[in-house]
């Protein structure tokens, strides 16, 4: 599925803190978010996938309006996973990822097969089977960050956007959980803050500054030594490879 946005413009009192912001994700592609602290990447995440309303302009998904579209049904086609994700206790990991399956039940049916294997399929994927028996509020930070995107991965949406995926996942799990969202097939948007990943696994990068979208396009193009310096105020040296990048900061930078 495709998501489309126009001229979104959302804040709160007389702050605008997300700036007209337009884009378009085609069907199957992966975007990287990226931006400074207080950028505006959650903000926008959450307008995108219709979490809240924006003062002016509109997102589309296929073409349609979601402000238009039944919150179920929705729900059924687009996956959120939060930045600092809470869940109730006295759960176990496996009844989290069941969650996911809400959207696609009926009052009238009972957990089904398809529910079942949809769940051990996604625990599977996040390397969480041995633990799906454990209380959530024991797990660790990292275990709890694969558990939300378990539970997403169970919803089986078409788009999905996450906040800080990576956020406390050891190098392993990040690279395996970046890898996984790149090869699913659906269209997703990822906020991130490490630039190096971000340039390994996204077709495409979308850099926020102030609210609004500072540049697009393929992470050879976009991620420069000029605009890390004048985003991120940090030196760094950009090289490319065989077409991969690697981006080396410079601690000493003066900025
Ligand atoms: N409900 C709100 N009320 C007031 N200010 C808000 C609200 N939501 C967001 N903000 C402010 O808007 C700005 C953007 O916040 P947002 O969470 O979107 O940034 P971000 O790019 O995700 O940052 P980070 O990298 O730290 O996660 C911040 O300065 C934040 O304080
Ligand atoms: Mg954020």
């Amino acid at each position: 599925m495709s998501v489309k946005a126009q001229n979104l413009v959302w804040g709160v009192k007389r702050r605008q803190i997300v700036r007209d912001v337009s884009l378009n994700v085609s069907e199957g592609e992966t975007i990287g978010l990226i931006g400074p602290n207080g950028s505006g990447k959650s903000s926008l995440l959450r307008l995108l996938a219709g979490l809240k309303s924006p003062h002016s302009g509109l997102v589309a998904i296929n073409d349609r309006d979601i402000a238009k579209v039944p919150r179920r049904a929705l729900a059924r086609e687009i996956a959120f996973v939060h930045q600092n994700a809470a869940t109730d206790t006295n759960v176990t990991v496996r009844d989290v990822v069941r969650l996911g399956r809400t959207p696609h039940r009926s009052a009238l049916s009972g957990w089904t097969d398809a529910d079942e294997v949809a769940v051990t399929t996604a625990l599977e994927r996040v390397d969480m089977t041995s633990l799906s028996r454990q209380a959530w509020q024991t797990l660790s930070g990292g275990e709890r960050q694969r558990v939300h995107i378990a539970r997403a991965l169970a919803q089986d949406p078409k788009v999905m956007f996450l906040d800080e995926p990576t956020n406390h996942l050891d190098i392993h799990h990040q690279i395996e959980i970046l890898r996984l969202v790149r090869d699913l097939d659906l269209t997703s948007v990822i906020a991130l803050h490490d630039l190096n990943l971000a340039a390994m696994f996204c077709d495409r990068i979308m850099i926020l500054e102030g609210g609004a979208l500072r540049a697009c396009g393929t992470p050879q193009t976009v991620l420069t030594e000029d605009l890390i310096r004048d985003v991120f105020r940090t030196d760094s040296e950009v090289k490319h490879d065989n077409g991969a990048l690697h981006i080396r900061f410079r601690p000493n930078s003066s900025l």
